[in-house]
């Protein structure tokens, strides 16, 4: 069975269970600081209502553990949802049970509704089978958009489109679509610039992007986590490490001078770049000048620009830089462990490396 999408699937009167990724940041205040996962998602919800199908909503939302959390709920994920749509959104006291089987019962077509966050159950987490088979009762369709959560083996990622026809969605179409464009002759050259920290979780990443890309990038703390753990990189000839940081090389808060304009050359000469990770403490403006440099850099003159992970987004979000990518992920994790080659299981449960991509 071949990987479906929506624009397939019969939805008119259908109960559509769609995953989201609506793990938003919140303010201080608890309400939605950055909308750009709710936003990216507004596609295929207005689809399925279009269509006349009937949706419901399910995402996870931080890291609750499996318990109730007031801070944690998607209250208010549906009340921006609901202004964006320009549509009421109904939300539920919790993601199964009899309060939301009857709510669901009684959804007319293009309706909407929200459930509450998944990881208020152990269950979710834990891929639990009972949990995944009460929350396919609420659909008749599957359909996922949550590429941000691809690489988690959860209950609502993995197990729930087993149980129902199943589907992706057009945000999670757009995400393969712009990340596979990096994988497949890109245009030369191409650059891919990799900040942030945790080297480990990025190695993967790294290697495989050195295969592909002509140079690789490398911020000054994965740099000197490289130096310090002895990291064997593959492709070493392909890496290039900033020659300079501030306020000094070990304590490296932005990259240096030296390493900016090195940095900015390469990524002008560049026709595809990728970016992931800023390039150092990027809250305090004094550092943030290496980041904003590079980006700038980056947008005068590319054919094709992805940028992704949450940080990043942050970053290019305060300086109004997203819109001048040509495609920025929703993903974080899950984006880095796709362009590793990965398989990734949520994509996995809906078949997409049964497709020859
Ligand atoms: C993310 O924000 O990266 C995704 O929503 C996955 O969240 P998680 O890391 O808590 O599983
Ligand atoms: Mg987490």
């Amino acid at each position: 069975m071949n990987m479906q999408w929506i624009d397939t699937l019969s939805l008119k009167g259908k109960r559509v269970l769609l995953r989201a990724d609506f793990n938003v940041p919140l303010n201080k205040q608890g309400e939605v600081a950055d909308d750009f996962r709710i936003v990216s998602t507004l596609p295929t919800i207005q689809y399925i209502i279009q269509q006349g199908g009937k949706a419901i909503i399910m995402s996870h939302l931080g890291d609750p553990e499996g318990k109730k959390t007031k801070m944690l709920s998607l209250a208010e994920v549906g009340e921006t949802l609901a202004k964006l749509l320009s549509v009421p959104v109904s939300t539920t006291k919790d993601s199964v049970g009899k309060e939301v089987a009857s709510l669901v019962e009684n959804m007319k077509e293009g309706e909407v509704l929200l459930l509450e966050n998944l990881r208020f159950h152990k269950e979710e987490e834990e891929n639990n089978e009972g949990f995944a088979r009460e929350l396919a009762k609420l659909g008749d369709v599957y359909v996922s958009d949550a590429f941000g959560v691809m690489h988690r083996n959860h209950a609502s990622v993995v197990s729930v489109p087993k149980l129902l026809p199943s589907a992706g969605g057009f945000l999670l179409q757009k995400e393969i679509a712009g990340l596979q464009k990096l994988l497949l002759d890109p245009e030369r050259p191409m650059v891919a610039i990799v900040g942030g920290r945790k080297i480990e979780s990025k190695l993967p990443l790294i290697d495989k992007i050195a295969s592909l890309a002509d140079e690789v990038l490398l911020g000054n703390l994965l740099a000197n986590e490289i130096q310090e753990k002895g990291i064997v990189l593959q492709h070493k000839e392909n890496i290039v490490l900033p020659p300079d940081g501030v306020p000094d090389d070990k304590k490296a808060f932005d990259i240096g001078p030296a390493t900016r304009t090195l940095y900015q050359e390469k990524v002008r000469e560049a026709r595809t770049v990728f970016w992931s990770g800023p390039l150092g403490r990027y809250e305090e403006d004094e550092y943030a000048v290496g980041s904003k440099a590079i980006a700038e850099a980056i947008v005068e003159d590319t054919s094709y620009a992805v940028a992704g992970g949450g940080n990043l987004l942050d970053f290019l979000g305060q300086h109004g830089l997203r819109d001048k990518f040509d495609h920025i992920s929703t993903g974080g994790s899950s984006m880095l462990a796709f362009l590793a080659g990965e398989q990734l299981p949520g994509l996995k449960a809906l078949s997409y490396y049964s497709l020859e991509n």
